[in-house]
């Protein structure tokens, strides 16, 4: 272990603090309306499908290379093939990051706004509230700031006790809230719509979103697992704790749509509703139920928790990259690239009403993304980003570096890996590389 870069105190300590990284709003805000837009319990499958066959083996590839290098990702690949051009890819990860955050921070400003709303008994509408510039920007920095003290006091001591205290309540009180939502009249109707599959609805857009919403919320793509990795001791089983995120990541996200359709088809709306399903939908619920404003606050500030172990993730990379690269230190550089993020966010914050100008913002196809700028870069870096990001990374890391390599690697530590060793290296070099390019054709319409 190098000096000064800091180390995860235990393995459980690294699964949290993974899963914490993984388990944000992409699980109960956009898992949830992504179903209600792509059909429902069909797509639910092909996406469990893609999680197991290539998000978790995928996963494995970016935290190999980050515990062999101990480095960000710009520093891994600038480790292993030094000089080469490839360290451009650990630049779009550090890139993509803050363009993630940006928007993703905007989004967990809400969530910290609905719990003032919740308690003051009214949640009101949603629309007015996100279209109040004042109200949305200060929300907005708030969860900057607060990101930025916690990155600030470093990987074990900040990032890894707040997951450990914080992810367990979220769990417990979701479990309550199924069993709450399930007992509503007409709720049986949303079971349906979520757990029955209707196959004929897959094509190829509901692939592709399925695979945007899996790299999405493990968070892969863009090197986190690579830094996250690189704090992880050689003695640890990298094998069971991916395995352990990916379970928990797609757990929580499961449970989200338990609570979110039965509550939905109870009270009568649209599953398409899209972007405003959650923030719709639960202070509905929390409205309805004995001591709902109580319940619904502590829901959003558990939302808020887990969107900010999330965000802590997403301001880690850059910083990471800068303390090992550029040789700063962490605790000034952190609120450099905060204030940066927040003025790269602020058009996202304006654009859900605000400003004319930015909420009619289009500059891609219709068929990609809504045209307001938030969704517009919700599409940039949350979706497209990420795909070419591991398309990139998987190449990199499956000839390269070599998936024998990364095999030897993964093979450290881990009693179970040897069984799958051969399998790993053949999804590495062929089957997700391929997988994703196919994808990546077909995001740009090459099969319409
Ligand atoms: N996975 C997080 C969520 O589901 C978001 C996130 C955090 C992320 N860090 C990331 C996404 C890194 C991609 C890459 O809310």
């Amino acid at each position: 272990m190098q000096a000064n870069r800091g180390e995860w105190s235990s393995k459980i300590g690294f699964i949290l603090a993974a899963s914490g990284s993984a388990i944000g709003l992409g699980n109960i805000w956009r898992f949830p309306y992504i179903v209600g837009q792509n059909g429902g319990a069909a797509f639910v499958v092909v996406y469990l499908l893609i999680v197991v066959i290539i998000g978790l083996p995928y996963m494995l590839g970016e935290l190999a290379l980050g515990r062999t290098s101990q480095k960000n990702p710009v520093g891994a690949i600038d480790a292993i093939t030094p000089g080469s051009s490839w360290k451009g890819v650990g630049y779009l990860g550090v890139i993509t990051g803050l363009g993630i955050l940006s928007f993703y921070s905007v989004i967990a400003g809400w969530t910290v706004g609905y719990i003032f709303k919740m308690l003051s008994g009214h949640p009101g509408s949603f629309g007015s509230f996100i279209s109040d510039p004042l109200q949305v920007i200060i929300l907005y920095a708030f969860f900057i700031v607060i990101t930025a003290t916690i990155v600030h006091g470093g990987v074990s001591g900040g990032i890894e006790r707040w997951s450990k205290i914080l992810m367990p309540v979220l769990f417990v009180l979701m479990v309550g809230l199924i069993i709450y939502a399930n007992s509503l009249p007409g709720s049986g109707k949303g079971l349906e719509f979520y757990l029955m599959p209707d196959f004929s609805k897959i094509d190829g857009r509901v692939i592709l979103a399925a695979l945007g919403q899996a790299f999405f919320s493990l968070s892969l793509g863009m090197g986190l697992m690579i830094t996250y990795g690189s704090y992880v001791t050689k003695s640890d089983d990298l094998f069971s704790s991916a395995g352990y995120i990916v379970f928990f990541d797609s757990l929580i996200a499961i449970m989200a749509g338990l609570i979110i359709f039965p509550a939905l088809f109870a009270s009568g709306l649209n599953p398409e509703e899209g972007a405003k399903l959650v923030f719709v939908v639960f202070p509905e619920l929390f409205m309805k139920m004995p001591a709902g404003t109580i319940v619904g606050a502590i829901f959003f500030l558990l939302l808020s928790v887990a969107a900010l172990t999330s965000t802590i993730s997403l301001l880690e990379v850059p910083v990471a990259f800068m303390v090992d690269e550029k040789k700063v230190p962490r605790k000034k550089i952190v609120w450099i690239i905060a204030f940066a993020t927040f003025l790269l966010g602020l058009p996202s914050a304006l654009s859900q009403g605000a400003s004319e100008f930015f909420t009619n913002f289009a500059f891609l196809p219709q068929r990609l993304a809504d045209p307001d700028f938030l969704s517009q870069m919700s599409f940039v870096f949350g979706d497209f980003s990420l795909a070419f990001g591991a398309l990139l990374l998987s190449i990199y890391i499956g000839w390269i570096w070599g998936a024998k390599n990364a095999a030897l690697e993964l093979a450290e530590g881990s009693r179970f890996f040897k069984g799958f060793f051969t399998v790993w290296i053949f999804m590495m070099r062929y089957f997700i590389p391929i997988v994703i390019f196919i994808i990546l054709l077909n995001l740009f319409g090459i099969f319409d």
